[in-house]
């Protein structure tokens, strides 16, 4: 089938906190990394669709770490799969401590891009994706549930029509009567 691997829709971006990225406790502020992430993740859904992608949403981020000034942060993106013309793509964003060279995960969202035809105007299909390593097809195979519960929250699919929802919480008994 054709498609296009996960690893060649890599991203990676990489940002030293200055004073102007802070608030005044010295912590980065949410919307610039928001920021960062965006772009990150957009260049991935590009490089996957071959043209341009417009972001269609974001899943919730949680700011559980500060990132203080002075930090290096690198922002990890890739395509986790591809639908009809949307694509989800994962953004990591981890702290870096240069004397030990370890990277600390502080931050993780899932967006959802829509490619254009070169109108940048009508969604156009896009390629599937591959996924070849054992983390890449869970995120993969799961990506299919995040969808529904995403377009279920953007009021874009009916909670009755998930397959996900029915699956984890509905037991169809003989009746046909649903129960939890
Ligand atoms: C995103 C956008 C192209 C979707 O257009 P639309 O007319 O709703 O198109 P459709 O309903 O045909 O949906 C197209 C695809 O978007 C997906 N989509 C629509 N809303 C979505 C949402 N909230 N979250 C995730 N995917 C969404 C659909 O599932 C569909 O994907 P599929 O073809 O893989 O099944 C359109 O809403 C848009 O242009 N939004 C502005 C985008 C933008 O400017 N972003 C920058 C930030 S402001």
């Amino acid at each position: 089938m054709e498609g296009r691997k996960v690893s060649d829709t890599l991203n990676i971006h990489t940002e030293l906190i200055m004073p102007a990225h802070t608030n005044p406790i010295g912590n980065l502020m949410g919307g610039h990394l928001l920021s960062w992430m965006d772009v990150c993740a957009g260049i991935s859904a590009i490089k996957h669709s071959g043209g341009i992608s417009v972001t269609a949403s974001l899943d919730n981020v949680s700011f559980n770490l500060p990132i203080k000034m002075g930090d290096i942060v690198i922002l990890k993106s890739f395509v986790t799969r591809a639908f009809n013309t949307s694509m989800e793509v994962i953004c990591e964003v981890f702290i870096k401590n240069i004397k030990t060279q370890e990277e600390v995960k502080s931050h993780e969202a899932f967006f959802s891009f829509v490619g254009l035809d070169f109108r940048n105007t009508t969604p156009i299909k896009v390629l599937p994706v591959i996924p070849e390593t054992e983390r890449e097809k869970e995120l993969y195979e799961d990506a299919l549930h995040r969808r529904e519960l995403r377009l279920i929250n953007a009021g874009k699919m009916n909670a009755k029509d998930s397959v996900y929802l029915k699956k984890e919480f509905f037991n169809d008994n003989d009746d046909g009567v649903n129960v939890i």
